[in-house]
């Protein structure tokens, strides 16, 4: 959802630049474009589409004050003309912008009256046309006078053609500033800069950093602001491919050192958010929704507890029932997602919260009470190892509840859950046959998805897996309530992937795959069970009491990762997508 870099220091900017954003094209990457400060002059090269556009246009560009960006078009489609950073009217300012000022038209016009001409249709080049509408000599009294006028949300990068600082500004969209020695670089997240330094400051709201030889951080009335620096314990190798084609299949295959890291942190750690509650609401977008679904159907059924699992978007607008004794749980890999943070926030001074998050001291980390996963640094858009550890947390929630409730079967699902990492491990050997399967599955133009119970969240997390990498238009439905029209959908050759790993459902999802099978669909069994009388093919997962859904969609990453890259699709940068989506 738009990525910003800057650096200040002594080296050639441009490369860096190009290289902090390579690390952040997973935010977009609609076009992309660096500004560089040299001798009092701003140089500014855009280019449309992905950062590979841009790198032959920037060898020339020197200087070692800089500011870059990658967008994921939301105001203006994806041209030159629209792309970051923008120059400000006297040519003074050049800005880079995440986040979206909802007051830009209001703006637009003021400047306009005042003798601003504009050549975008963004809402970032209002920004800097302010800054330089208020600019009499000192940078940071402009920067807070038109902090002060915008609304909505942002991340700025800015530099001033006739100050050798770089600026940055921040409220409600991610803003880090890397400490490296001499060098000072600001990213939308620490990821973009674990190949330079592991010292962070990350900025709060209303935060301003001037950045020269040392880092000032000012609030919003001028005053400065003593930080404490974060130190980041993410290895910087695991944010390179390390040989793999993709960053998804190597994502898919760290799933057991994630699931294990992140056990090991919470198993027999105390997680006081869980006292005293009486029902749970899980929210999430996307895949973290599918997690949020499947916890629904473990808590619930384990424990007895009342679980709504919501979608983020339609939970902050359709006034939900909380009660004091309930717990709000947010699930978001990025902690950065607006519709999460908002779903969270109308419903967090109503009752406890907490949040399964990936990325450390993130938004939603700062609104609720963190369970981290420790998946590690996930670059490709398509979550995998961010979507395991989230169910693993839930599983996790399940067997404290259960322990709480002095329930016998706690000690099966302990076992169950340490053993996670080898049942994965496992699960990963399967890739030849679903290699196979995916080649088989590339050519067709759909599929269906079923399943029942936990099973069903896993078959929708599947299907959207296949539709995100490889444009396969997946619809997913309980297995029973396939029969209730979309089964007329069903035609000799139709692709069918269902998902029975449930000894108590076995038979009805039986019946459904003959149903399926009876109008001449090609079925796919992912199961631990044998399906071999009923399915053409079937990929026989490990057999557990309580955790095969879990992978089931280990399997189904895969086949939905195979069937991409038969098909040549761009796995790790699917079109339209952003990895972390900070707009409504
Ligand atoms: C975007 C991504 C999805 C992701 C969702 C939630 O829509 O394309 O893959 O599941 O955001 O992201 P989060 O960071 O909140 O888990």
């Amino acid at each position: 959802m738009c990525g910003i870099v800057g650096y200040y220091g002594n080296e050639d900017a441009s490369p860096l630049l190009i290289n902090g954003l390579s690390r952040l094209e997973y935010r977009g990457y609609d076009s992309a474009g660096i500004a560089v400060l040299h001798n009092g002059k701003i140089d500014v090269q855009k280019a449309e589409g992905r950062l590979s556009n841009l790198i032959g246009l920037t060898t020339d560009m020197h200087g070692s004050i800089g500011i870059g960006h990658t967008r994921w078009a939301t105001h203006g489609a994806p041209e030159v003309r629209n792309a970051h950073p923008h120059i400000s009217k006297s040519g003074r300012f050049a800005l880079v912008h995440n986040g979206i000022i909802e007051n830009y038209k209001e703006l637009k016009s003021f400047l306009e009256a005042r003798g601003f001409t504009f050549v975008s249709d963004t809402d970032s080049e209002v920004i800097a046309h302010l800054i330089d509408f208020y600019y009499t000599g000192d940078v940071i009294t402009a920067l807070i006078k038109a902090a002060n006028r915008l609304s909505g949300s942002y991340a700025l990068g800015i530099i001033c053609n006739n100050d050798n600082r770089l600026f940055a500004i921040k409220k409600d969209s991610p803003l880090v500033v890397g400490l490296c020695g001499k060098d000072t670089f600001i990213a939308s997240d620490m990821q973009a800069l674990l190949d330079k330094t592991r010292d962070f400051y990350i900025l709060d709201n209303g935060e301003i950093a001037v950045i020269g030889d040392t880092v000032d951080i000012l609030n919003l009335s001028g005053e400065h602001i003593q930080k404490q620096i974060y130190h980041a314990t993410w290895d910087k190798t695991e944010a390179d491919k390390n040989g793999y084609p993709h960053f998804m299949l190597k994502e898919i295959y760290e799933q057991p050192e994630a699931l294990e890291r992140t056990l090991k942190a919470h198993l027999y750690a105390p997680l006081p958010f869980l006292y005293d509650i009486n029902s749970i609401h899980i929210i999430g977008c996307g895949s973290a929704y599918h997690a949020a679904l499947m916890g629904k159907y473990i808590i619930e059924a384990l424990t007895g507890i009342r679980v709504n699992a919501d979608i983020a978007s339609e939970f902050r607008y359709r006034n939900p029932i909380i009660k004091p004794d309930d717990l709000l749980l947010a699930i978001s890999q990025s902690g950065e997602t607006a519709d999460t943070i908002g779903a969270l926030e109308i419903g967090a001074n109503k009752c406890k919260s907490a949040c399964i998050v990936n990325v450390p001291e993130s938004t939603l980390t700062h609104k609720s009470t963190p369970m981290y996963t420790f998946a590690g640094p996930e670059v490709a858009v398509a979550t995998t190892k961010g979507f395991t550890t989230q169910l693993l947390n839930l599983y996790i929630i399940a067997a404290k509840l259960l322990k709480k409730r002095g329930d016998d079967r706690v000690q099966s699902l302990i076992e169950e859950i340490e053993a996670l990492p080898t049942l994965v491990q496992q699960t990963l050997t399967l890739e030849p046959q679903l290699k196979e399967l995916g080649k088989r599955i590339a050519p067709h133009s759909y599929a269906f998805f079923i399943g029942r119970g936990a099973d069903y969240a896993a078959a929708k997390e599947s299907a959207l897996k296949l539709k995100e990498i490889s444009y396969i238009h997946a619809d997913c439905y309980p297995a029973g309530e396939l029969k209730h029209g979309t089964i007329s959908l069903i035609e000799e050759g139709s692709v069918v992937v269902a998902i029975a790993t449930d000894k108590a459902l076995l038979d009805k999802t039986i019946s459904n795959i003959i149903e399926v099978k009876a109008r001449g669909a090609f079925v796919i069994g992912i199961s631990c069970f044998d399906l071999s009388k009923v399915c053409d093919v079937t990929v026989t997962v490990p057999a557990t009491q309580f955790v095969s859904p879990l992978l089931a969609s280990v399997a189904c990453q895969m086949l939905a990762y195979h069937t991409a890259a038969a098909k040549g699709c761009d796995i790790d940068k699917p079109r339209n997508l952003a990895k972390s989506v900070t707009v409504e």
